[in-house]
């Protein structure tokens, strides 16, 4: 099907499953321990080995030797596979750097080995058996402070110029010019990477594991061995958290499979927790300068926005300017973007990549250019609302509800009774503050394909290629099958995460709920299509569909009498028209926070937030709150404790474990309430919807840091906002 103009009314209106809460169907799996985890896996080939990689032990240098044959000796060992040798090196065409290293080392925990052994506690010891001689480069390429000022000499990428942004910002009557900094963050998902391969005969490859995007999956397999497509199967169906760093083929999967290939018996190969945060990808650090300029009513003459993110040489770091362009209105901008060839591990996405990190530092300055204009911070951003790219004029957003959700949120929160003057109030020992911010995310959707089996019993079978990371996926699109064929949610099995099913969107960048849901409902369309010809009906939106029973006109038949001649079977896929390029997609929300920080100890406390989000119509209310309140939970984490500690020395990430690596507890989190405006967007799918994944996450730091700034009046520009920066 292709989606070449505004949706227009269609079955999916109906709105009598869809819309409405619906816990998970796959629930009850997974609180029960029995949905199948890649790791756990032990039905799907028999003779299972274990393997445990290991990691470079320097960021940046040479491997000169290695020597494994005291890990070969060791009990239980059946094979031992040195990077260095491997045929497979720099064919990884998804990341930015290779997988493995060797001989030459890119960073630290740059998988160079892997033993492969009977039992875990076999390998994990051999593996300690295995003698590197390294020959380690000087750099200072750890450290992006020091390299600041040179990054400054150079020209940076020019992602917006509108106007004359230096003079207008020069002769502005109020202006605003500060530094702000984001760590380097962890995904700290749940589950760890983890794959069990078995490579059979010449190369068929079969692979259980735990990614986000298996198409994806299948083609860098591909690419890595020389395979074709109809050679790898790849099955994702349970993830337990992505949040971007499974989102292509890892060390985990290539290394299962070539300790497959070596021993002929099926390999499993799980990160080691240690080992994750330096292996795989992180969200890269930023610096970020940011000048607003105002006229005295609050209106913004000049926007500038200088973004500066470490990365490995060759990749994208961290975009942290990608709102910046179109949040607010302002007719002179100036938004450049910087990157520096750092030596860490890959950075790579993590969950809204860019708007994140670049919301940390734009929804500060926002709030301290408020002050500065001694205006309301809801009101400053209201009256530089766009409702077009203020860069290209012609561009208008589908739709923006932005000031609606600023509206309603200060409403709901109570905003007007906060204390306006900072650090001023307290209760007991705990001084009292409350902050907002706006939120922003783009709302893209992609090529997205979907079966669907009606079966001889009536009810239906969806199979697709889609994943569900935790965010709902089998239950939006049970949903969408069940509302396009009349049936309950119950009749309808959702099969996901297996290569041999239509191609889906995958799970990225906010683009999974809208993708599979539309690809659902092309193929749901499809097979109404044929139910109407089976029934000598050549008008299938003549038909309607509800409680197991299609009704054409003055007779209405049992699905089961339908199909009762065997499986009906339709597929389609959906294909996006350029009309959207008219359009930006996106999504909005607007924080509010309420902190308590002690006097004596500078503890932290979120007491209370609330977000009112825009984001089309909401499929299912229920999980997309889950959405929005867990990255609400992961902005709490950006604001007050997460922060990957880099080596400056040495070049690693120091507390790369959940020990050391700080989240969120369920004890930080209080009172948390969501809003959705629950418009419809006709221009982002035929269910006029659009993701929340991300956008719960986008904004809510610098409201809670904004918060932390009323309660105390001590303005923190570095993330994370820990006790040593206000006491
Ligand atoms: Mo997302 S960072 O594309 O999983």
């Amino acid at each position: 099907m292709d989606f070449n103009q505004p949706a227009t009314e269609n079955p999916a209106d109906r709105q009598r499953v869809l819309g409405k809460s619906t816990p998970r169907i796959d629930g009850p799996l997974k609180t029960t321990g029995t949905a199948p985890y890649a790791y756990e896996r032990h039905d799907v080939a028999e003779g299972q080995l274990v393997g445990y990689p290991l990691g470079s032990a320097i960021a940046k240098g040479r491997i000169v030797s290695m020597d494994t044959s005291e890990a070969e000796a060791a009990p239980g060992v059946q094979a031992v596979i040195r990077t260095t040798d491997m045929d497979v090196l720099g064919k990884f065409q998804m990341n930015v750097v290779p997988l493995f290293g060797g001989p030459e080392i890119l960073h630290y925990h740059q998988a160079i080995a892997l033993v492969v052994a009977d039992s875990f506690e076999e390998a994990r010891a051999a593996t300690a058996l295995i003698r590197v001689e390294y020959d380690e480069d000087e750099t200072d390429g750890f450290d992006l402070a020091a390299r600041r000022e040179a990054a400054l000499e150079q020209e940076g990428e020019i992602e917006q110029e509108v106007g004359d942004f230096e003079t207008a910002f020069a002769e502005a009557a109020v202006t605003l010019d500060e530094t702000y900094t984001t760590p380097a963050e962890s995904h700290a998902m749940m589950e760890p990477h983890a794959t069990i391969a078995l490579w059979e005969g010449e190369g068929n490859l079969s692979v259980w594991t735990s990614n986000q995007m298996v198409a994806w999956n299948v083609q860098g397999l591909c690419d890595v061995f020389g395979l074709n497509k109809e050679n790898v199967h790849v099955d994702s169906p349970f993830i337990g958290g992505g949040f971007g760093v499974k989102l292509f083929v890892r060390a985990d999967a290539v290394l299962a499979a070539l300790g497959s290939r070596e021993t002929g018996r099926p390999v499993k190969v799980a990160l080691p927790r240690p080992m994750i945060a330096n292996n795989t990808t992180h969200r890269a650090e930023t610096i970020q300068r940011i000048r607003i300029g105002a006229n005295e009513d609050g209106t913004i003459t000049a926007i500038g926005h200088d973004g500066m993110s470490e990365t490995q040489p060759g990749g994208r770091g961290e975009n942290c300017t990608a709102q910046t362009p179109v949040f607010y209105a302002g007719p002179n901008r100036l938004i450049v973007n910087r990157l520096v060839d750092m030596y860490l591990p890959e950075a790579n996405a993590m969950r809204a990549p860019g708007e994140a990190s670049g919301l940390m530092a734009l929804e500060i300055a926002m709030d301290e250019m408020a002050e500065k204009l001694g205006m309301d911070p809801v009101e400053f951003r209201a009256i530089n609302d766009t409702q077009v790219d203020p860069g290209d004029p012609e561009k208008a957003f589908s739709e923006r509800h932005f000031v609606e959700c600023l509206r309603q949120g200060a409403e709901r929160f109570g905003w007007a009774d906060r204390n306006q003057e900072p650090g001023s109030r307290r209760e007991g020992m705990w001084l009292i503050g409350h902050g907002m911010a706006g939120g922003y995310r783009g709302a893209p959707s992609t090529t997205s394909a979907a079966r669907v089996r009606l079966q001889p019993d009536g009810t239906a079978i969806v199979e697709t290629d889609m994943t569900d990371i935790g965010t709902g996926s089998y239950t939006i699109i049970a949903q969408t099958a069940a509302e396009m064929l009349g049936l309950g949610v119950d009749k309808v099995e959702v099969r996901l995460g297996d290569s041999s099913f239509p191609v889906s969107a995958g799970s990225g960048g906010q683009w999974g709920a809208s993708s599979s849901t539309a690809g659902t409902y092309a193929a749901c369309v499809k097979l109404r299509e044929e139910i109407a010809r089976r029934l000598g009906n050549d008008d299938a939106s003549a038909l309607e569909f509800a409680d197991g029973k299609v009704t054409t006109g003055d007779r209405t038949v049992p699905l089961t009498e339908i199909a009762s001649d065997g499986e009906i079977v339709a597929e389609d896929t959906i294909n996006f028209g350029d009309f959207r390029e008219k359009f930006i997609l996106a999504t909005f929300a607007a924080h509010f926070v309420e902190v308590a920080v002690h006097v004596g100890t500078g503890e932290t406390r979120v007491r209370r937030m609330l977000a009112v989000c825009d984001a089309g119509r909401i499929l299912n209310p229920l999980s997309a709150r889950s959405q929005v309140i867990g990255g609400m939970v992961m902005g709490i984490g950006a604001a007050l404790m997460e922060e990957l500690a880099v080596d400056t020395g040495r070049g690693f990430f120091a507390n790369h474990d959940l020990a050391g690596y700080e989240v969120p507890v369920h004890a930080d989190i209080h009172e948390q309430e969501v809003v959705f405006l629950d418009t419809e967007d006709a221009t982002s799918t035929p269910l006029k919807a659009k993701g929340v994944g991300e956008l719960g996450l986008c904004g809510i730091a610098a409201a809670v840091a904004n918060a932390h700034y009323n309660a105390t009046g001590v303005r923190i520009r570095d993330y994370p906002l820990t006790l040593d920066k206000v006491l």
